[in-house]
């Protein structure tokens, strides 16, 4: 091999790849010139730019109105997380966990063998056949990583998403940033919305639906128990979403985080079960909704071993592994939850908060939706009447009519409830213009500081 003698400076610019492959020389060498042939170049100060991707990302709702509740000292019930603690046998289980060595470690990817297990076992039975462990559950950080994680693993550039408006608002960015497209339709509230609705009563048209559908089509999000509007959609409905993604081979993500939290006579059916659904379904669940503990980060998603391998393998490139402890806190919380009751006592106690929200707002004069199921009200503010010369802050002015209505109710009101547009497409942000979002996963003194101040509206709401 040539050895090549050189002072760098007198070396003049020239073509490296032509003179490296003449002359053999090493990487180092390569390197030295490669930076004295860079160095006419001039890099320019300023601003780092920033991603494509990211750019576009508006100031999202929950940073907005989670601390305005804060600054108001108003009675926050906007974003969807429990102001009481889990259960003693979630917190103890918890505790263990960390005290126990090996759990605070890396876990296998897939996620801990006991959740695997305590999920396969308490599912089974809800799935109709025998859930494998090691193939059919997957366990993430939050359902929300486990969405992101489908998305990556199944979207290509340009590929197109369906989504049932009003929607979990992190799924658009779930999806545009594994290079898919959202399309949406909506579900639409049949009958006076002026008066007492039920959740029953918002509707997917199904030739909507299909009228969607083209050739770049790949996934069809659905959410049951649904996140805002508290819908539990029934069997028939479920048949004819299932028509559809067999008819055109969509993968089907059915997101049932609030699986756990339906009222009667209502029952959450899943869609996976349907027939012919298993092969081309992935369910995702949250261990924060059904625990409350909704800052722990761990969810999971079921579904048949050709479709979790995928998952799987975008999850390692992502998390690699959920957090250990706490996975094996919600394991030990499944296998303890049916002994103590759990699943029944929450819903008991779900539905006594949801009945009391509900008063309050019957109360306070605002129509709403009767939610079947989740923890949300979507409550009708079109004839609460705000003085036209209302002043809101700069953030807000170029936002829809529902934050400003949001914004209004904290300041003079002093509850916080969440505006509902952020859940819909710009072409569909009017259809959630005039709602408010409230959670009820509150203890009874929040949801009667609510009640009590809620009485302020009265006066402002046109008969
Ligand atoms: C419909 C829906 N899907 C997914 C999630 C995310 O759940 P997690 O907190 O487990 O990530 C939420 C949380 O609000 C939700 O409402």
């Amino acid at each position: 091999m040539l050895k090549v003698k050189y002072n760098l400076k007198m070396i003049p610019r020239f073509n490296i790849v032509k003179f490296s492959n003449a002359f053999k020389i090493n990487s180092i060498t390569l390197r030295l010139l490669q930076l004295r042939n860079m160095s006419h170049l001039k890099y320019e100060s300023g601003p780092i730019k920033v991603a494509e991707r990211v750019a576009h990302f508006k100031q999202d709702v929950w940073s907005i109105f989670t601390p305005l509740a804060a600054q108001l000292k108003a009675v926050n019930l906007g974003q969807g997380f429990m102001n009481f603690p889990p259960p003693d046998f979630v917190r103890k289980a918890a505790i263990s966990a960390i005290n126990t060595n090996d759990c605070n470690q890396y876990s296998h990817p897939k996620g801990r063998l006991r959740a695997r297990e305590a999920l396969a076992k308490s599912y089974s039975p809800l799935f109709d056949r025998t859930l494998d462990p090691e193939t059919e559950v997957i366990t993430s950080a939050g359902a929300n990583e486990g969405l992101y994680a489908i998305f990556a693993g199944f979207l290509d550039d340009g590929d197109e998403v369906i989504l049932i408006e009003p929607f979990f608002d992190q799924y658009i960015a779930n999806i545009t940033m594994n290079g898919g497209v959202p399309v949406y339709v909506p579900l639409r509230p049949h009958g006076d919305t002026n008066k007492i609705i039920s959740s029953r009563d918002w509707k997917l048209d199904i030739n909507e639906l299909r009228s969607k559908i083209t050739p770049k089509t790949k996934i069809l999000v659905f959410n049951t128990p649904h996140n805002p509007v508290g819908k539990v959609f029934s069997r028939e409905e479920m048949l004819e979403i299932a028509q559809v993604v067999q008819e055109f081979n969509l993968l089907l993500i059915s997101d049932e985080v609030y699986d756990r939290l339906y009222y009667k006579p209502d029952v959450h059916e899943r869609i996976a079960t349907l027939p012919g659904l298993w092969d081309r379904t992935i369910t995702v669940g949250s261990g924060g909704k059904t625990f409350g503990t909704t800052g722990w980060r761990v969810g999971w998603s079921i579904g048949p071993k050709h479709l979790i391998k995928t998952v799987l393998a975008a999850q390692t490139r992502i998390v690699f592994c959920v957090n250990s402890p706490l996975q094996e806190a919600i394991a030990i919380s499944i296998e303890e939850a049916e002994a103590h009751g759990y699943y029944e006592e929450n819903i008991a106690l779900y539905e006594q908060r949801r009945d009391k929200l509900c008063k309050a707002l019957s109360d306070a004069g605002l129509p709403y939706t009767i939610p079947q199921g989740s923890y949300f009200i979507l409550a009708n503010t079109k004839r609460i009447n705000i003085p036209e010369d209302y002043e809101y802050p700069e953030i807000l002015l170029n936002r829809p009519k529902d934050f400003k209505v949001c914004y209004w109710m904290a300041k003079e009101i002093g509850v916080v409830a969440i505006p509902p547009s952020e859940f819909y497409s710009e072409e569909n942000r009017h259809l959630g213009e005039d709602y408010a979002r409230f959670a009820f996963c509150k203890t009874d003194e929040t949801l009667e500081a609510a009640a009590k101040a809620l009485l302020k509206l009265k006066k402002y709401i046109n008969e």
